[in-house]
């Protein structure tokens, strides 16, 4: 996909533990923009967390709740936005992201993923016998998604700063070569 001249707004995208939340206040303030966060945006709505929507209202209502905080977040400029995992997989969403948006996939393995998420007990999906094996099922799956982002950045065994530098880099690069212009690669 070709990235917009005119780039408004980020999206990060990537599976649970890829590093949204830690990494997009970071690029929120090289930037100079807002983070917003998906799940917090609707826990401050709901008054409760994520993991107690599910329990207490399923699934699918949570789904039904991000596709219309996400409709609305997507309005907002100069912001870097911070996606649910399940929300951003799908290809169709990242291919009819509102005009000025540009996606960024953060990629994680299921192993590292697994141990940044271990600590917290946040996330339903990850809470059954084997983290680890739903993990890597759920990313194969989910990677069709992801990949469709304009630009996708490692972060396994990196520090937040650094996925941070590689993400304004491919962002440069790539608005140079949408705008037509010489690409200067380091
Ligand atoms: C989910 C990811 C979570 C949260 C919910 C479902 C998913 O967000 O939206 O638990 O389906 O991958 P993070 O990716 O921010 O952990």
């Amino acid at each position: 996909m070709r990235l917009p001249s005119d780039v408004r707004r980020v999206l990060l995208v990537g599976f649970m533990g890829s590093g949204k939340s830690t990494v997009g206040p970071l690029l929120a303030t090289r930037l100079g923009w807002r983070f917003v966060d998906f799940d917090v945006t609707i826990e401050a709505e709901e008054g409760v967390s994520v993991a107690e929507i599910f329990r207490t209202k399923g699934e699918p209502w949570f789904r039904n709740a991000e596709s219309r905080i996400a409709r609305e977040l997507l309005t907002r400029d100069r912001v870097v936005l911070g996606s649910g995992g399940g929300w951003g997989s799908s290809s169709e969403r990242l291919r009819g992201l509102p005009e000025g948006t540009v996606s960024v996939w953060l990629r994680v393995s299921a192993e590292e993923a697994v141990r940044r998420t271990a600590a917290a007990d946040t996330r339903p999906l990850l809470s059954g016998a084997d983290p680890l094996e739903e993990a890597r099922r759920l990313i194969l799956e989910r990677a069709q998604g992801y990949r469709v982002a304009h630009i996708g950045v490692d972060t396994d065994g990196r520090t937040p700063e650094d996925v941070v530098e590689e993400v304004l880099a491919k962002i440069g690069v790539e608005m140079q070569r949408a705008n037509g212009g010489e690409v200067i690669e380091a």
